[in-house]
């Protein structure tokens, strides 16, 4: 249970709203988890025909929260995170998933819109994958998704250089289907959702299925998702979360 995240479903729309804006919607392990049980009943729940997501406050999300990274660096045993069953139920979702995003979109924030079917950007969105400067690896199966739809420098540049992208470059090379203004972001998503929730439920899930290769999305999260977690356990990574929680710049060359 956790009071960040809600899940309203309405007309056949399923609205997951994550909400904890005074940490810029960093993910913990409990949000996580509303949305994987959302997408989980998503599937099974003939009510519900399309997923929706957006965040409360002026970022979409600011990714993991760092302090749960920092506490997976030194636990003494590393468990299935809620993070990881989330990105699988991305991958395995049959259902419509649309998102509304405002201001930063980091971490999984960016990787999750990979799985979207319909992603709406407002005009001060940004996509910022900073996997290489936390001393991490590409998760959810970017490290294929964002290269195969960008190209590869400029995935590279985002992974290994932290680059952001606007909402304007984002929208040019396919990652968005519009950029509006930030007023109107949310409207503009729940009419595309509510539109899909009238076609042919049957049409729908055929169409999502035959344009992605679930299976090997599947094996690329698990290869990313071992890494992921030794790198997880590294002293660059430790180092890394220490310098955030202590607002300093990290220093690679002590570790
Ligand atoms: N995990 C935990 N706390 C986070 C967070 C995260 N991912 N992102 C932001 N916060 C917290 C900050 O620590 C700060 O908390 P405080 O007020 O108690 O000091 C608060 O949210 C506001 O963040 P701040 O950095 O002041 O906001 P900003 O507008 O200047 O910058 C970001 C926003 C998202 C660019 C910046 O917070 C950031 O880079 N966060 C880390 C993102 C990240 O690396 N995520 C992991 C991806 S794998």
């Amino acid at each position: 249970m956790t009071d960040h995240l809600k899940t309203d479903v309405v007309d056949g729309v399923m609205t997951l709203t994550i909400s904890r804006p005074e940490k810029k919607n960093a993910l913990t392990g409990a949000m996580y988890d509303v949305m994987s049980e959302g997408l989980e009943r998503s599937e099974r729940d003939p009510a519900v025909k399309v997923v929706l997501f957006q965040g409360d406050g002026d970022s979409f999300t600011s990714g993991n929260d760092l302090a749960d990274f920092a506490a997976q660096s030194t636990a003494n045993e590393t468990t299935d995170s809620p993070a990881f069953r989330f990105i699988g139920n991305l991958a395995k979702a049959t259902k419509p998933l649309v998102a509304a995003v405002q201001g930063n979109a980091v971490g999984v924030g960016t990787t999750m819109l990979l799985h979207c079917d319909l992603v709406y950007l407002a005009e001060n969105a940004r996509l910022i994958t900073p996997f290489v400067n936390l001393a991490l690896v590409p998760e959810a199966a970017s490290s294929w998704l964002l290269p195969s739809r960008i190209g590869h420098v400029r995935a590279y540049a985002m992974f290994a250089l932290g680059e952001p992208m606007d909402a304007a470059t984002a929208l040019q090379c396919g990652l968005a289907n519009a950029v509006v203004p930030i007023g109107d972001v949310r409207a503009r998503a729940a009419t595309a959702a509510l539109t899909l929730t009238q076609r042919p439920t049957g049409a729908l899930r055929h169409t999502k299925l035959l344009m992605r290769e679930q299976q090997e999305m599947v094996e690329r999260i698990a290869e990313e998702s071992a890494l992921f977690k030794e790198r997880l356990q590294s002293a660059e990574a430790r180092e890394a979360f220490s310098a955030f929680t202590e607002k300093r710049k990290p220093d690679f060359t002590k570790v």
